[in-house]
Parts: C-alpha cells; structure tokens; sequence
C-alpha cells in the first residue's frame, strides 16, 4: 500500500486534523515534518472534541506517530500535550511517539522576538499566532538554533545558549525595549524538559525507512496550507516554513520517490486568520452567516477566522505545487441554506483577465475575483454518508470543482465527526 500526504490547499485550518485522524486507521505511521504549534489540528471522535498542535493527527487512532526534523518543538507545549493526552486515556509512550533528534527547539527568546516585532510593527503586523516560530526558523537557517541533539546534552545545551542569547539579548533589550532573558532559568527549565523528553528522541529518517522498508504505510500529515507557504505563498504574510508537499522529504528524511500519493484538503468556501490579501473575501451577511454555521475561530488563537467564497485560482495553484493526486472537500454541510453560492475562477486586474496567482501582493489585493454562480440547497448533509444520497445542487458544486481543476474528489466531510464523512474512493490506493 502507497504512501499519503495530506496537505492544506488554502490559508490553513481546512480540517486537515479531521480527514488525517480518519485515515491514519489505515496508515502504520503518522508524521509532521514542518511547522510547529502554530498549528491547532482538530479531531472529533464520539463527540469528544480533541485539538492538537504538535502531535500527529494520528494519535488517537493508537497508531506510531512522529515528529519529524522540519518540526520546530516547543518542549514545554509538546509536554503539556503529552500530559493532556495521557489525562484523556490516551497513553503517549516513546513506543506510540518518536522526535528526531535533529529538530529544532522553540526557545523563550523566539516567543519573545516574535512578540515584540508584532508590537512594534502595528497595523502593518503578520498577525503571526505568536508561538515564536519564525524567529525560530530564522535561527535554524542562521545555523544559530538548538536541537533535540542539544536538549539531550546539558553541556552542549548551556555552550550553545550561552552564544546565542549574547545577541538575542541584545536585541530584545536594545531595539525590542523587552526584558532580557534569563540564562540561568532557561537552563534549568530545559533540562528538565530533556530529561522527560529523551526517550522519546531518535533518529526519525532511520525509523521512518525501515518502516517503508517492511512496507507499512505512512500518512504524512502537513500543518498551515499551500498559500501560507514561506516561498509559494502570499509573502510576506505566510508561514516561516514549506508547507507543500515536497517539504514532506525535507522534514522528515525521506526520500521523494517514497512520498506516493498527495490529497490536498479544501474547505468548500475559503478563510484565513491573520493578515494578508483575500481575494473571494465576504464582508457581509453570508459571511457572518459562514462564520457562525462553521464557528471559524482559531483552534490555536480563538481569533476569528476570515471568510469568502471558494476560491479555485488558489486550489489550481495547490494542485500544481503540491502535485496533487486526489481532494478531500470538507465543511460542505456550512453552505446549506444559502441560495446561491459563488465560485471563484478566475481574476480580473485593471479590468483585465490575469492568469494564475500573482506574487506581486500589491496586485493581489486589487484583483477582482470572477465568479460562477451556483445554485445552492436547503437540505442538512451531516447525516449523509453515500454521495448518492447528496441533494444534486450539492453535487453540481462538487462536479464543478472537479471539472475546473481535473482532480477527483476522493473524500466529501459533511460535519466534525470522525464518522461524519462519505469515502467515495479509498486515497491509499
Ligand atoms: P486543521 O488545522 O486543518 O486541522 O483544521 P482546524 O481543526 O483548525 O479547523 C477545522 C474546524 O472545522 C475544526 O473545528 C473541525 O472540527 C471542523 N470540521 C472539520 N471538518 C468539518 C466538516 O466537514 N463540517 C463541519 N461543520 N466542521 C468540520
Ligand atoms: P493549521 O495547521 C491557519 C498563520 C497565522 C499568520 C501566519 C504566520 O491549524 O492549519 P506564524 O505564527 O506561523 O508565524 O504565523 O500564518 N498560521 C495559520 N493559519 N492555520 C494554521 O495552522 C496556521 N499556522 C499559522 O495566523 O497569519
Ligand atoms: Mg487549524
């Protein structure tokens, strides 16, 4: 049985918790490879409501998960997960969960500098969910950051700090105007942290390739979505990390012929949290309505989610950087009781049609989106488990994006729950 990547094909928070937490029953392993907890991945399993941020959406399906090397680990919140999960009966051993050594950590500075730079940037801020991820990111390629690697070796840890916080210091206390951070804490802090965290370390590509080697099957799980992408998305107001599938390799030390297949996750209309152009954005009655009936706050932050219309120039463009085999289209049961939903095909700029998706920001935020309108459907969809059974309305909206985009839609979800969900074909074959 192949591999799976599943990936977000918009801003994020398109229910990629819910569709890898479905599927992980058939996979042997589950892994994240970028990101960190700036992700908040939602499951719902009997009505239990379970939201994780940095283990993998695999967890509860008893199934080995991994975090992989692209990872940035806030060990503090990684615990408390770990502590949360084991709370709920959910046992999390170093048998049930691996972390390559070679991921990075988030450190109180990182949470720091990401913090004070928002202050400072105002209204022209990211809206970044604050959890220090991209100046953690910044250390890894400044070849500054501290590892697993170090975490498990106090020495190594305190001569690496040491050096470090010299200049993050500096600029906290000189440019940030923030209070330093304290050495002798950090240290303490995260020893203990290495001291639970050890057995749990290990080298993820090895375990990874000698699981492929036994062919057992791997769901790669991605975090954030293609358009919040550090290179492909709408810089500067992204990630600080690859979020496309091709990151998948990268992060977790495996080879891209052993990717397999790739389904890209796409809500049925669009949102995004922070800031950042949104071209199919509604700024009305629908999409407070979406909002509500979709209650789109942040699994991370609680911030209110943005809301507009689907957009299928952003999904042409996932399907074309992720290289996508198959969709799974969620949270189609929130468009049931508008009366005519609008799909985004195109772009129009200066009054002129434009091809694709600009990088040019400027010119993003000036596009005006092209829309066809479809009759919508009154019909409730959260007990629908056969596609058969969808109102035709319903399925003309799916048949769209498939005939625009030519990929097949493999998996519809039609409400939170794990069971709340019609498999038209099986992804993993
Ligand atoms: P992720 O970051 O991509 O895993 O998505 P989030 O968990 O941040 O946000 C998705 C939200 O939608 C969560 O609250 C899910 O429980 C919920 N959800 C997922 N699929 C569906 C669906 O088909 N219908 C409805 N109504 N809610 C869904
Ligand atoms: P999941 O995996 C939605 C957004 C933030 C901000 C930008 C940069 O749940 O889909 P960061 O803290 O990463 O530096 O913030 O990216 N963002 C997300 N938006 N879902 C996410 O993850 C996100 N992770 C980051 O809101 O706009
Ligand atoms: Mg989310």
């Amino acid at each position: 049985m192949p591999n799976l990547v599943v990936i977000g094909t918009q801003w994020g928070d398109e229910g990629k918790g819910k569709i890898v937490d479905l599927l992980a029953e058939q996979a042997d392993a589950v892994v994240r490879f970028q990101g960190g907890n700036n992700a908040g991945h939602t499951m719902v399993v009997n009505q239990e409501q379970f939201i994780s941020h940095l283990l993998p959406s695999g967890i509860l399906q008893g199934k080995k998960c991994y975090i992989g090397n692209g990872v940035v680990v806030d060990p503090k919140v990684l615990l408390e997960e770990i502590d949360f999960f084991n709370s709920r009966n959910i046992d999390i051993t170093p048998e049930k969960l691996s972390i390559s050594e070679r991921s990075h950590l988030i450190l109180p500075h990182h949470k720091t500098i990401d913090s004070g730079r928002e202050a400072l940037k105002g209204k022209a801020k990211i809206g970044t969910t604050g959890r220090g991820i991209g100046p953690c990111y910044e250390d890894k390629s400044a070849r500054r950051g501290l590892r697993f690697v170090e975490l498990c070796d106090p020495e190594l840890f305190e001569r690496a700090l040491t050096e470090v916080l010299k200049e993050k210091n500096h600029y906290i206390e000189h440019y940030l105007k923030m209070e330093p951070c304290d050495i002798n804490a950090i240290i303490s802090e995260y020893q203990e942290y290495g001291k639970r965290l050890k057995p749990f370390v290990t080298n993820v590509s090895v375990a990874l390739s000698q699981q492929i080697h036994n062919n057992q099957n791997i769901l790669f799980e991605g975090a954030q979505g293609t358009h919040l992408d550090i290179d492909h998305g709408t810089y500067p107001f992204v990630t600080s990390s690859n979020t496309v599938a091709g990151n998948a390799c990268n992060g977790s030390g495996v080879g891209p012929k052993d990717l397999g297949h790739i389904m890209g996750i796409v809500k049925a209309y669009t949102t995004r949290v922070g800031q950042g152009p949104f071209p199919t954005e509604l700024m009305d009655d629908i999409g407070d309505q979406i909002q509500e009936k979709g209650a789109e706050f942040g699994a991370t932050t609680g911030r209110r989610r943005r809301c507009g219309w689907l957009d299928l120039v952003l999904i042409e463009n996932a399907a074309r950087l992720n290289g996508l085999t198959c969709f799974a289209i969620t949270k189609l049961d929130v468009l049931t009781g508008i009366d005519t939903i609008n799909i985004c095909t195109g772009y129009e700029y200066q009054g002129k049609k434009i091809d694709g998706f600009p990088g040019n920001l400027n010119i993003l935020a000036d596009v005006k989106p092209v829309f066809e309108t479809l009759p919508g459907w009154t019909e409730t969809l959260t007990h629908i488990r056969q596609y058969e059974h969808l109102p035709q309305n319903t399925k003309n909206y799916l048949e769209k994006i498939e005939r625009i985009t030519g990929i097949p839609i493999y998996v519809v979800s039609v409400g939170p729950g794990r069971e709340q969900t019609i498999i038209k074909k099986n992804p993993f074959y």
